[in-house]
């Protein structure tokens, strides 16, 4: 969307597990001659892989989907990589959209049922930022807010496996801005 927008593709990473579907990324948007945005396959959670080139140098993460796949422990971690990947200054920005719900707490995945996703409302993952910023020495502005829409309700009109997505779930939107 940004590239769309008019976003200079050289100045833009995209980032993910499988370096397949960067791939697959390339026959949809068939953009393969064009693009030059730096795709970088890693682990979140590994401290030593390729992301480790770009630390400190991000103005914005977006993460759409992403960190709602895991407990609270990993969400946790992954924002304090998050902290890393982004410029040590303030106005950095960490922006994207994930599941949440009216009762944050843990969701058990019907997938893998030995994953527990954890899922936020707009006051714990804020008080998950604050305790992001004391360990890690920063200070974030956090807005964060539950969407109307009921996705349990669509999830069961749309006959998905509704398990995963319980009643109470809503979009959580989150802008987290670095104040110093
Ligand atoms: C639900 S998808 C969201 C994809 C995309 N952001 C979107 O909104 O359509 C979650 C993505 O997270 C990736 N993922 C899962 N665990 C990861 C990890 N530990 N590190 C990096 N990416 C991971 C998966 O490969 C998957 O592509």
């Amino acid at each position: 969307m940004l590239l769309f927008d008019g976003a200079p593709s050289e100045n833009t990473y995209g980032s993910d597990l499988e370096k397949n579907f960067m791939d697959i990324g390339y026959d949809l948007f068939l953009d393969k001659s064009t693009l030059k945005t730096t795709f970088i396959a890693a682990d979140i959670f590994d401290e030593d892989s390729e992301l480790k080139q770009i630390a400190g140098d991000i103005d914005i993460v977006h993460a759409a989907s992403f960190l709602h796949l895991f407990d609270e422990e990993g969400q946790h971690k992954a924002c304090r990589r998050i902290v890393k990947l982004l410029k040590g200054k303030a106005g950095s920005l960490f922006i994207g959209r994930q599941i949440g719900n009216v009762d944050a707490g843990v969701h058990v995945g019907s997938i893998d049922s030995s994953r527990k996703r954890f899922r936020h409302n707009s006051q714990t993952f804020e008080e998950m930022w604050k305790k992001v910023g004391e360990e890690t020495g920063t200070k974030w502005k956090v807005d964060a807010y539950l969407e109307d829409q009921n996705l349990h309700a669509m999830a069961e009109k749309m006959g998905l496996e509704s398990a995963t997505i319980p009643p109470g779930s809503k979009w959580l939107s989150f802008a987290v801005r670095r104040e110093a």
